[in-house]
């Protein structure tokens, strides 16, 4: 059995494995095919944040997988007022065929997994966002992307930073990563990812220049300056980030053909511009639609490995 809670813990070989077994199932459902590969199984989707692309995602792929995907919010189970980490670990995977959460620290997803007799799947920690990168792959390589990427990360060093680190270091492709003074990424992420892209050949570096980054890159992406729980920081690093809004101008210095990827939800005026955005719609809102058949081709892969 496996659990999904970073991509540090996948080859390239089985990340390419889940995101093909994703595009498939995207091709089946457009010809009206739903293979119903997890029937009967039932999926708890426990959220200790808001969520709108994940949620629906996971509870959509579900249904259409021919299982059931439970909603559980901390306002509603226990563990949200004290019951044990490890308590709620082995009484939902008594009841459920997998778990997905979304929460803060990475550690809590950690100690939940060590206790769960069914797969867990990190729906978001504060450290790794890894099914969003698996939606971001397919739609590299459905836009012609993916070969040859050179990726430029200009923003706040989070948990998509990290994520992008795994991604390119897993699968060998150049990362740039531009981040303001104080806001750069998890050294151990950083060091973790230099030592697996000495294998893979991917090319890693960081600096605190966006257009540097950005020159001649194939994919631009970004993320917000203020992740989920940084509510009360808002204000400051929006002075903090001067500089670093993607848009149309600093996508100028890209390769011609570049284009932009977000996760979802963006900040316009802030991480990103309106106009770079909307430019952009075809290729973010595909990006966003394919965490359906992303999340769904990683559910039925864990199915497979028990
Ligand atoms: N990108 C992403 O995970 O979106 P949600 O927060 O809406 O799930
Ligand atoms: N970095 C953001 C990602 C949202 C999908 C957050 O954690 O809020």
């Amino acid at each position: 059995m496996r659990h999904f809670l970073t991509l540090k813990d996948y080859s390239k070989e089985e990340i390419l494995e889940i995101v093909n077994i994703g595009l498939q199932i995207k091709k089946d459902l457009k010809a009206g095919i739903y293979k119903k590969e997890l029937q009967m199984q039932t999926l708890a989707m426990i959220f200790e944040k808001s969520s709108t692309r994940t949620r629906v995602s996971f509870e959509t792929g579900m249904f259409q997988l021919g299982g059931h995907a439970l909603f559980l919010s901390n306002r509603d189970i226990h563990l949200g007022r004290g019951e044990p980490v490890k308590d709620t670990a082995r009484v939902i995977s008594s009841m459920c065929d997998m778990v997905m959460i979304r929460t803060f620290e990475h550690s809590m997803i950690e100690e939940f997994a060590s206790y769960s007799k069914v797969p867990v799947i990190n729906g978001l920690t504060d450290s790794y966002h890894p099914v969003q990168l698996l939606a971001d792959y397919m739609t590299m390589i459905e836009f012609g992307m993916s070969e040859n990427a050179v990726v430029a990360y200009v923003g706040d060093g989070n948990n998509m930073t990290n994520s992008w680190l795994m991604l390119a270091a897993k699968l060998g492709f150049e990362l740039r990563i531009a981040t303001p003074k104080g806001y750069e990424v998890d050294e151990a992420v950083l060091r973790d990812a230099l030592d697996m892209a000495k294998e893979s050949g991917a090319v890693i570096k960081v600096m605190t220049d966006p257009k540097e980054a950005v020159r001649d890159a194939t994919i631009v992406t970004t993320d917000t300056w203020a992740s989920m729980g940084q509510e009360d920081e808002k204000e400051q690093r929006i002075k903090d980030f001067k500089g670093f809004m993607v848009d149309g101008l600093m996508m100028c210095l890209a390769d011609k053909n570049a284009k932009l990827l977000h996760c979802l939800p963006a900040y316009r005026g802030q991480e990103v511009s309106e106009e770079l955005l909307e430019d952009n719609a075809d290729i973010v809102f595909s990006e966003a639609q394919n965490r359906l058949h992303a999340q769904k081709g990683l559910m039925v892969w864990l199915d497979k490995q028990r």
